[in-house]
């Protein structure tokens, strides 16, 4: 039987066939070189059951490409090893390569990866797309004005896999964790964080290592990547047994980074609304605070705190001394403070001329340079990937802000290329016209071809100042102070930073469908993650719906990685008409009638409680990258086929539920005026019930056994549907 199978695959029979009773022990473990014919493939091991694919056309990786991997890699093999190989190949030639528990094998020159299996046979992943008329799985285009080419690449997939990850789609109707069948535009904008990274539910992580704009299609026989410009594909596949989710988390982020600790005072209540735009209402808000006996961790001052865009300070006539006011807002609170700050420069800034003569400020192809427009000037971007920029920036920033004990920055509209938006002039009131977006170019290269990095080396640049100007305490690998910000790329998660969802709406559903969006950004390496409580756009917090709306998002709010009120919101005071955007209308626990206060109150309190077991969970993230917002399919394909199914077709029962790390399942609400919810609770592994764990109702403690049914339970407005496991003392010890 044995020989028999050897004989059809070297026949090239053996197609379709998921397991192979092939041995492993034999594979070559150096890495592998094609030349073929114009493209050279360099096939490396790297990491933790992990191998790095690197192609290029006509010449060499230079090696020195903008690249998110780590390299050593923090755990796992392969580090230091330039494009170095042991076995070479030509045309149609043939070579394996082994790396922990994964096998390339390279078969008439195509690569195919599988899985070591515990008793030695070979499982199928993945292997380039080939048929008898196909286009050719590495396909390029150039243009031979420039290095650079347009790329696409085909991997085989089943009908039935499933597919998570690839970022953040937050606003406001996709509901999927399995991305199956869907296309994903690599593009950044406003609440659109799109990553080349994927998880299978067939057991591997693949990430293409590669910030062009671009696509990944995931339909049915297969899976596509497509990059619009670059210089090389780059791109890493990695392994675990079925169902194990956090290996695949785990040896992916020892390849990308692993997130800091951040600094206790986030986990708390963090305030936040469009705007505060003078020092009085901040220093009035902090006294309310204090009055009220609410806690408060961070207050927050938003955009147009300066005069012009680029001048990174405040606007003096509204803001004369914001040392004092800091100063007093921890006087009264304790709170730390965040001040936004954008990356559009206005020809009136201050900064507009150092920046455009050193060369500081992206450019386009053609004409001035303009990448967008914003509250009725042009604005160009200031180019955070240059080092220089970085440093100018940061300075600024330091003399402003953080040197007067304003710590903490909201990096926002960064997403690269523009404002954002998704389409220019967006501060026209004319943002349905068809504009193709600028061709922006940048220090390292265009945004075609690597501004999916734009905002990436923006959390760099606060990230550097942080550690330029207090070292981090070594001890706990964590951060001092934060950036929060609106974009990203793969490796974020190293930053002292936090993503946000963006400006969503103000809407029962997209309540809900923020649970999909922030799943699968943690399947995507990155759990330090927050959102608008009570939605960015259109809460009207004089109506029914407005508050009750807001309640509900609070109430998620206090089970997320980070509890951050945000928006901007829609009363009968007018807005002030001596600033631009100066919105009145309140935004705090108390301003949405005096009951829900009570409610609101009780919630902020019960997240301090949480505070210990919210840490906890960021030191293990910190320590192997385990995902702190988990879909349901991370901790239960394996003891729960539901949990299995409904994934498969998105079923908002589940996937509009998560856990928060082990112990913790949520279920928000998010049916306007609902009395009642039903909540899938899953069958636990026998692990777990070995544990002596079982379902827990969190608000009344009734025992609700082991799991794997729906069950419908009451769902007050003060009582958000939670179940826990084990003893609720260990939780709020912060003891899991
Ligand atoms: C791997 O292949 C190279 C080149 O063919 C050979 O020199 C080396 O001995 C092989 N290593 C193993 C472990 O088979
Ligand atoms: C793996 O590679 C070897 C030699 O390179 C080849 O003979 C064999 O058919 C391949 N097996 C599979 C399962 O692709
Ligand atoms: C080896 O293990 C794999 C995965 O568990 C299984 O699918 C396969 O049937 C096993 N093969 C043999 C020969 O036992
Ligand atoms: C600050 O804002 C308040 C409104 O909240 C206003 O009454 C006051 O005049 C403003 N102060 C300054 C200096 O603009
Ligand atoms: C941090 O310090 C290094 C070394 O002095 C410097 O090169 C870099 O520009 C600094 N970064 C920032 C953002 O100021
Ligand atoms: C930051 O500001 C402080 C206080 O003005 C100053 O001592 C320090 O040198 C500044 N650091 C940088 C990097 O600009
Ligand atoms: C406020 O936070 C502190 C910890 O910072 C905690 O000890 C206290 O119980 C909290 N108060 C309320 C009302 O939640
Ligand atoms: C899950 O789906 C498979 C395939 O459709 C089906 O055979 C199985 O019975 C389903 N299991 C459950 C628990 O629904
Ligand atoms: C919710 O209740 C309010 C007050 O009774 C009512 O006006 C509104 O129509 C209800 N909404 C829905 C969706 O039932
Ligand atoms: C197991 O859990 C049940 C219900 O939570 C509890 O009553 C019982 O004492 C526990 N048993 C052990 C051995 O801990
Ligand atoms: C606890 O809450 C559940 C869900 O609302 C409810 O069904 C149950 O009756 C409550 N049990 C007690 C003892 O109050």
């Amino acid at each position: 039987m044995l020989r028999l199978l050897l004989v059809l695959a070297s026949l090239g029979l053996w197609k379709g066939c998921d397991v192979f009773a092939v041995r492993a022990q034999n594979f070559n473990t150096t890495g592998i070189r094609i030349q073929n014919g114009f493209e050279r493939v360099y096939i490396q091991p790297f990491g933790t059951n992990g191998i790095r694919v690197r192609a290029s056309l006509l010449r060499d990786p230079t090696g020195t490409e903008l690249s998110a991997l780590l390299d050593p890699p923090l755990e796992g093999p392969g580090g230091d090893q330039g494009l170095s190989y042991g076995q070479s190949i030509g045309y149609l030639g043939n070579a394996a390569l082994q790396n922990g528990n994964l096998v390339v094998n390279v078969t008439n020159g195509v690569l195919s990866f599988s899985r070591v299996e515990s008793n030695g046979s070979l499982s199928l992943l993945t292997s380039e797309y080939t048929d008898d008329k196909a286009l050719p799985a590495r396909y390029y285009r150039q243009e031979f004005r420039s290095p650079s080419f347009a790329a696409e690449y085909s991997f085989t997939s089943d009908p039935d896999d499933q597919i998570y990850g690839t970022g953040q789609q937050a606003c406001c109707t996709d509901n999927t964790v399995n991305k199956k069948g869907q296309v994903v535009d690599l593009i950044n904008f406003n609440s659109q964080v799109p990553i080349p990274v994927f998880m299978s539910s067939k057991g591997f992580l693949q990430f293409f290592n590669v910030p062009s704009q671009g696509r990944l299609e995931f339909s049915a026989y297969r899976t596509r990547f497509v990059a619009s410009e670059a210089t090389v594909v780059d791109y890493w596949i990695t392994t675990a047994s079925l169902g194990d989710y956090d290996s695949l988390q785990e040896q992916y982020t020892a390849v990308t980074g692993r997130q800091p600790v951040p600094p206790e005072f986030t986990l708390g209540y963090q305030q936040s609304k469009l705007r505060y735009y003078n020092e009085t209402q901040v220093i009035d808000l902090a006294q309310r605070f204090h009055d009220e006996q609410v806690n408060v961790s961070l207050i927050v001052v938003d955009f147009f705190n300066w005069q012009y865009q680029g001048d990174w300070s405040f606007n003096t006539e509204f803001w004369p001394d914001p040392a004092a006011m800091a100063a007093q807002v921890k006087a009264l609170t304790g709170a730390e403070m965040m001040v936004s700050l954008w990356p559009s420069v206005e020809d009136l800034s201050v900064n507009y001329l150092a920046l455009q003569e050193g060369g500081l400020l992206a450019t386009t192809r053609d004409g001035p340079g303009i990448q967008d427009s914003f509250a009725g000037v042009y604005t160009r971007l200031v180019d955070s990937t240059n080092p220089a920029a970085r440093e100018f920036l940061w300075k600024r920033l330091n003399d402003s802000y953080f040197s007067k004990g304003i710590h903490n920055f909201w990096i926002d509209q960064a997403d690269g290329g523009t404002l954002g938006e998704p389409f220019e002039n967006n501060g026209q009131n004319i943002n349905s016209l068809p504009y193709a977006r600028a061709f922006t170019q940048y220090f390292i290269g265009t945004q075609e071809g690597a501004g999916k990095m734009y905002p990436w080396l923006h959390q760099q640049a606060i990230d550097e100042g942080f550690r330029n100007l207090s070292e981090p305490d070594p001890a706990s690998n964590g951060c001092n102070y934060m950036s929060l910000t609106r974009s990203t790329f793969a490796g974020g998660q190293r930053f002292c930073s936090y993503l946000w969802s963006g400006d969503t709406s103000s809407r029962f559903d997209v309540l809900l469908q923020q649970v999909t969006a922030a799943v699968s950004v943690a399947a995507s390496g990155l759990s330090s993650w927050t959102l608008d409580i009570g939605g960015f756009t259109g809460l009207n917090i004089d109506t029914a719906y407005g508050q009750q709306l807001f309640v509900r998002w609070l109430a998620m709010g206090t089970f997320l990685p980070y509890m951050r009120v945000h928006g901007d919101r829609v009363c009968n005071i007018p807005a002030d008409s001596r600033q631009y955007l100066a919105n009145n209308c309140p935004n705090e626990p108390w301003s949405y009638g005096a009951e829900n206060f009570e409610i609101i109150k009780q919630y902020i309190a019960l997240r301090y409680q949480l505070v210990p077991y919210v840490k906890k969970l960021f030191q293990m993230l910190h320590e192997t990258g385990r995902s702190i917002m988990r879909p349901l399919y991370y901790d239960f394909s394996l003891s729960d086929e539901t949990v299995v199914n409904a994934t498969a077709t998105n079923n908002p029962l589940v996937v509009h539920q998560f856990m928060l790390g082990p112990r913790i399942l949520v279920s928000p609400v998010g049916v306007e005026n609902a009395t009642t919810k039903d909540v899938y609770l899953p069958r636990l592994p026998e692990a777990w019930i070995a544990q002596n764990f079982s379902w827990t109702h969190w608000w009344n403690d009734t025992n609700y056994g082991q799991g794997g049914e729906t069950v419908n339970v009451y769902a007050p407005i003060d009582q958000i549907p939670v179940f826990y496991l084990g003893e609720k003392a260990d939780i709020l010890a912060g003891n899991v």
